[in-house]
């Protein structure tokens, strides 16, 4: 397989579902790598990887990481990269800076920001000088300080309105696609009808372009919280608890390792 671009993702609205999952380390990389369209290095690795309560602590240098390690297990699908909090906020040329750095070191095909209107001179900026954007919209994790939380948006005329204005500035700015997360249903299938570019959901309508999941969700890995919009597609936790039981269990009755598993001096 040659690795899928921007542009191909694009061109996917409106001829099939475009699959999309998180993706933070080589061998997880590795194992989607053949069934996905995009995986983005989502700055979700902050609270997924590293137990952190929100993504605003993740730094770009954490990206950057976490990006070189999906590239190295990824050949085809397309790699976008997150711009963490605090990295692309200030101005379009801090956004540049951070943006170029991600893809010199890591050789990743795009970055995703988040933001509707206020970004998009930002996002317009970056592509116009050669780095493709995937927009997001909608529930945007990195104002949960502002906007109060993780709740689902849209359920007014006026942040339904905003919510579909951002949509259209950003796809305006140029952003190859667009993240929409956390709206209503019928929000993200009106804005999804309404954008010439694809829309990806996460919580948002099965309408859209493409799903994306994070994919330690997905797989099952948490025993905590669960948001509705997650499906469990395997059942991992329960898993892996059976397998440190297990070795637990053979350490402490010295039944691990056997002599199988030992090295013996040559005779
Ligand atoms: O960080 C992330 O994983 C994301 C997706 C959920 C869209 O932004
Ligand atoms: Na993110």
């Amino acid at each position: 397989r040659r690795r899928i671009t921007p542009s191909v993702i694009a061109a996917l609205k409106g001829e099939r579902p475009i699959v999309s999952l998180t993706a933070y380390t080589t061998p997880i990389a590795r194992l989607l790598d053949p069934h996905v369209d995009l995986l983005l290095v989502g700055d979700s690795l902050g609270m997924v990887l590293y137990g952190m309560d929100s993504t605003l602590g993740v730094t770009l240098e954490m990206m950057i990481a976490h990006g070189q390690a999906v590239m190295r297990g990824a050949d085809a699908a397309c790699i976008v990269v997150d711009l963490p909090f605090g990295s692309y906020q200030a101005s379009p040329e801090q956004a540049f800076t951070s943006a170029a750095r991600v893809m010199k070191e890591t050789g990743c095909s795009a970055v995703k920001l988040e933001g509707g209107a206020e970004m998009a001179e930002t996002v317009a900026f970056l592509v116009a000088r050669g780095i493709p954007v995937l927009g997001h919209v909608g529930l945007m994790p990195q104002l949960v300080n502002t906007t109060g939380g993780y709740r689902s948006l849209g359920r007014n005329d006026k942040e339904a309105e905003k919510i579909r204005r951002d949509a259209l500035a950003i796809q305006a700015a140029g952003a190859f696609a667009l993240v929409i997360e956390g709206t209503i249903e019928p929000l993200a299938r009106a804005i999804t009808e309404e954008l010439t570019i694809p829309t990806i959901g996460i919580g948002a309508s099965p309408a859209c372009d493409g799903q994306i999941l994070v994919s330690d969700d997905m797989l099952g890995l948490f025993n905590d919280f669960t948001p509705r919009f997650v499906k469990h597609f395997a059942t991992l936790a329960p898993e892996i608890t059976r397998a440190a039981e297990a070795y637990a269990e053979e350490v402490k009755a010295r039944r691990f390792p056997g002599l199988e598993h030992t090295f013996q001096p040559r005779k």
